[in-house]
C-alpha cells in the first residue's frame, strides 16, 4: 500500500501465476486470520466462478482476476452493498483510461450490452458481526473476441475492444485498489448513501422497463425506478411496487 498510496487495501497483495479462484484462496487465508484489505490476484484461475455457481471465464495474460478481503464494521445485511461499491470503483478505474462504464444493477459492467466485468461477493458473518467479506472481481481486460469460447462471444467483450487498444493490466489494477480504498473509506466513516448516490451515475438499469425472473423461475415485468437504501431495485409493475434484492434474480430488458 505504500507503492499503491492506499490506507488500507493493498496492505498486503499477493500475486499468483495460476490459482483455482482467487476468491477461494482469499477466504481460505481470511479464515486463518489475513487482515483487513489484503488482495489475492492471480494471472489466471481455473475454476473461476461466478454467481450461481457459473464458471467464469479467467484465461492467463489477458485479464484482472483479483479478490478484496474487508474486515468492515457495518452490519452483515449490509455486505451485499459491496457488490455496488466494488462496480463503482471498476467504472473510476475505467474513467482513469478514458473509459465510460454502464452499470446493469447490481452487478454487471457491460459495453454495448456484452459483459466487461463480473462481480461476486461472499461473507461469513456470526450473529451480527460480519467476520470477512470477500470481493471477487473480473475484469475482461486484454480479450480478442477470437479468444473467448464460442458461447460467450456474443455475450462477452474486453475493456481492449471497447478501447481499440491494449491496456496495462498493472496499472489498471492499481486505479481500481485506489478507487476501492478510498470508497471503502467513505462507507467506514459514513455508511453506503455516497456509494449508492455514485452507483446511480452509471447505472443503466434505471427507468428502463425489465423483466424479473426470480429463483423458482417465476417471472414479472415493470420499469426499474430506483435502488433503495439496501441496494435493491424497485420495480413499478401494473401491480404496483416490487423490491427486488441482489443475489437471487436475474433481470433482462423486456
Ligand atoms: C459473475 O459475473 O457472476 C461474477 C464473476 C466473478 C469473477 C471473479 S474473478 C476473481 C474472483 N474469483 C472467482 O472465482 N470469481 C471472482
Amino acid at each position: 500500500s505504500q507503492d499503491l498510496k492506499t490506507a488500507l487495501v493493498g496492505r498486503k497483495v499477493i500475486c499468483y501465476d495460476a490459482v483455482d479462484s482467487t476468491n477461494l484462496v482469499l477466504k481460505n487465508l481470511a479464515r486463518e486470520g489475513a487482515e483487513d484489505g489484503t488482495v489475492v490476484v492471480a494471472d489466471s484461475q481455473g475454476t473461476g466462478r461466478g454467481r450461481m455457481e457459473r464458471a467464469f471465464f479467467s484465461p492467463p495474460g489477458k485479464g484482472i482476476w483479483v479478490s478484496i478481503l474487508l474486515r468492515p464494521t457495518f452490519l452483515p445485511q449490509d455486505a451485499p452493498k459491496c457488490t455496488l461499491m466494488a462496480a463503482v470503483a471498476v467504472a473510476r478505474a475505467m474513467e482513469a483510461f478514458g473509459l465510460r462504464a454502464e452499470i446493469k444493477w447490481p452487478n454487471d459492467i457491460l459495453h454495448d450490452g456484452r459483459k466487461l466485468v463480473g462481480i461476486l461477493t461472499e461473507m461469513s458473518a456470526e450473529m451480527d458481526r460480519v467476520n470477512y467479506v470477500v470481493i471477487g472481481i473480473g475484469i475482461n481486460v486484454n480479450i480478442a473476441p477470437e479468444d473467448f469460447p464460442a458461447e460467450l462471444r456474443a455475450i462477452a467483450t474486453s475493456l481492449m475492444q471497447m478501447k481499440g487498444a491494449p491496456l496495462p493490466r498493472v496499472a489498471f489494477l492499481q486505479e481500481l485498489l485506489r478507487a476501492l480504498d478510498d470508497l471503502y473509506a467513505s462507507v467506514q466513516r459514513e455508511g453506503f448513501a455516497p456509494v449508492l448516490a455514485a452507483w446511480r451515475e452509471y447505472a443503466v438499469t434505471l427507468g428502463q422497463e425489465v423483466r424479473v425472473i426470480g429463483p423458482a423461475g417465476e417471472e414479472f415485468e415493470g420499469v426499474a425506478a430506483d435502488i433503495d437504501a439496501e441496494g435493491a431495485l424497485l420495480v413499478d409493475t401494473a401491480e404496483g411496487r416490487r423490491r427486488v434484492l441482489a443475489g437471487d434474480v436475474s433481470i433482462r430488458p423486456r
